[in-house]
């Protein structure tokens, strides 16, 4: 691997030069009793400085720890030990940079060592790229298979970076071999619910019970995890009968374990389970226009469009999380980086439209783009979080297509950053953009990949499209100037790809 070259040579002689101190040795030699005595019944002055070092260590004195192995290494910068020593001694004081560079330079003189892998690993672990992190704890287990802390954290790293199957394999390795404890069963159980397996994260949480009674987080998992696996498999009346008893303490309310449960099967691919759970949520609200469209996409009812109803509320309830959800969690980056493409074609605009603008993630970039920038939506919860923006010139509550009917020759950048797939067939708002972008304007929007048919609905409810769908309604009134396949964001932790396209008016 490419990281352990000439730099890892650099970086330990600067940091030798930066934190050694010549006098050291001298002065131990007249003032510190313990030392002159290892140093009596020593072969060399490197090894009581080592034996000295590892001396103080044990005893917590980490920073004379540190001047002995500098000592030493200014004596013996070729003894591999003393740099795994001095890594242990900067990693004990939270020093991790300088751990790392000790870390890196004893792998790049032996790359044998199991131990120092491991330890490279866990210094490196959350700073920079997962890779090089990865790539540590691998060579450590490709050294020594029986590494359980190299499993482990292992384990943990691909559930903080959304690789919850290979999560679980890992942390299966350490029960499989007979070396879990309650912390592996635990993040085992989790990493089994976050794939969706519930009935194997139930059971995992169980072996972590019979350590200790479960609580918190892990209660509450556990007892979801339990109740899906039991809907799954048919049962869904005694699942939720059963649910308060496991959930004790950490109970949460049957609507939100529902709800859940719902998004849960439809994203994961258990669409009877969903289909039952959407059935019970119906039996109890039959007016809920959310539950309503859901249970018919899921349940794979021909739809051609999304009714505005279940846009408005939906978006609503969704509106004040919708920034952490969509950035944070699910890696959305549509309104940049289309954003990006269009300042690519043309940097000034006077009219610019932000439709379906949702919470207005687009607004930063857009206003790098023109003075005048409005937004419509339908969702009111939605717009008032763009508000507090302060960009916007305007701020409409409309349905998208009566919006664009309004305003004939309006805008020359029409802006719909993951409007389209709120949109079954195109051809309306297609042909209301066109009546509303002057000649010359530029229309910018993202849709999601339609594997099948010109368009076609997800169990999440969204639809999805094929690019020569939009290609050939477009055609009449724009020209394609530009194309860009892209990820939209993730979801049941697997990348949702789609097409940025930017055209121009005829
Ligand atoms: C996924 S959000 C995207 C928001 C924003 N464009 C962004 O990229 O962050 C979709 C938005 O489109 C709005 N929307 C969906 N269908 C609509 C329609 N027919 N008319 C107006 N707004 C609509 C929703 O209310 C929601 O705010």
């Amino acid at each position: 691997m490419d990281f352990l070259d000439q730099s890892a040579d650099d970086a330990a002689l600067a940091l030798l030069a930066a934190e050694g101190d010549a006098g050291t040795l001298g002065r131990w030699k007249l003032e510190t009793p313990a030392f002159v005595d290892l140093l009596e019944k020593s072969e060399s002055p490197v090894l009581a400085l080592r034996q000295f070092g590892v001396m103080c260590r044990r005893s917590g004195d980490q920073q004379r720890a540190i001047a002995a192995f500098l000592a030493a290494l200014s004596l013996a910068p070729d003894e591999v030990w003393l740099w795994r020593d001095l890594a242990a001694a900067y990693q004990q004081m939270s020093r991790t940079a300088l751990a790392v560079v000790c870390a890196r330079k004893a792998l790049a003189m032996d790359a044998t060592h199991a131990a120092t892998w491991l330890q490279y690993a866990i210094l490196v672990d959350g700073m920079g790229p997962a890779e090089r992190a990865e790539h540590a704890f691998l060579r450590a287990l490709a050294l020594d298979p029986g590494l359980t802390d190299a499993s482990f954290g292992l384990g943990l790293l691909y559930l903080k970076t959304f690789r919850f199957e290979e999560a679980a394999v890992r942390l299966g390795d350490i029960v499989t071999r007979g070396d879990a404890d309650a912390i592996v069963y635990v993040s085992l159980g989790n990493a089994q619910y976050t794939a969706a397996r519930f009935a194997e994260s139930a059971e995992a949480y169980a072996r972590a019970s019979e350590y200790a009674p479960l609580e918190g987080h892990s209660l509450r998992k556990f007892a979801r995890a339990r109740t899906f696996a039991a809907i799954i498999v048919g049962n869904i009346e005694q699942a939720l009968a059963d649910y308060p008893a496991l959930a004790g303490a950490e109970i949460e309310s049957l609507d939100q374990i529902t709800r859940d449960g719902f998004s849960l099967f439809s994203a994961y691919g258990y669409p009877d389970a969903a289909v039952a759970v959407g059935e019970w949520r119906l039996s109890r609200d039959p007016d809920d226009p959310v539950q309503q469209y859901l249970n018919n996409a899921v349940a794979g009812k021909p739809i051609d469009e999304v009714p505005a109803a279940y846009v408005e509320t939906y978006f609503d309830s969704f509106a004040a999380g919708f920034d952490d959800k969509l950035v944070g969690v699910l890696g959305y980056q549509v309104p940049r980086d289309l954003a990006g493409l269009v300042g690519g074609q043309r940097s000034t605009f006077s009219h610019m439209l932000d439709l379906g603008c949702g919470t207005g993630l687009a607004a930063e970039f857009l206003a790098r783009l023109g003075d005048r920038l409005v937004g419509v939506d339908l969702s009111a919860q939605m717009l008032a979080q763009a508000a507090k923006r302060g960009t916007y010139h305007a701020l409409t509550k409309c349905e998208a297509v009566d919006f664009l009917d309004s305003q004939p020759g309006a805008f020359d950048l029409v802006f719909a950053a993951d409007l389209l797939i709120y949109f079954g067939r195109l051809d309306e708002l297609i042909a209301a953009v066109a009546r509303a972008t002057v000649q010359g304007g530029i229309f910018a929007a993202s849709i999601e990949s339609a594997r099948e048919r010109d368009f076609e609905v997800l169990p999440s409810g969204r639809f999805a499209q094929a690019e020569a769908y939009l290609a050939a309604l477009t055609a009449p009134h724009f020209e394609i100037v530009e194309q860009k396949p892209t990820v939209l964001r993730l979801e049941a932790g697997v990348a949702v790809k789609g097409v940025l396209f930017v055209l121009r008016r005829r």
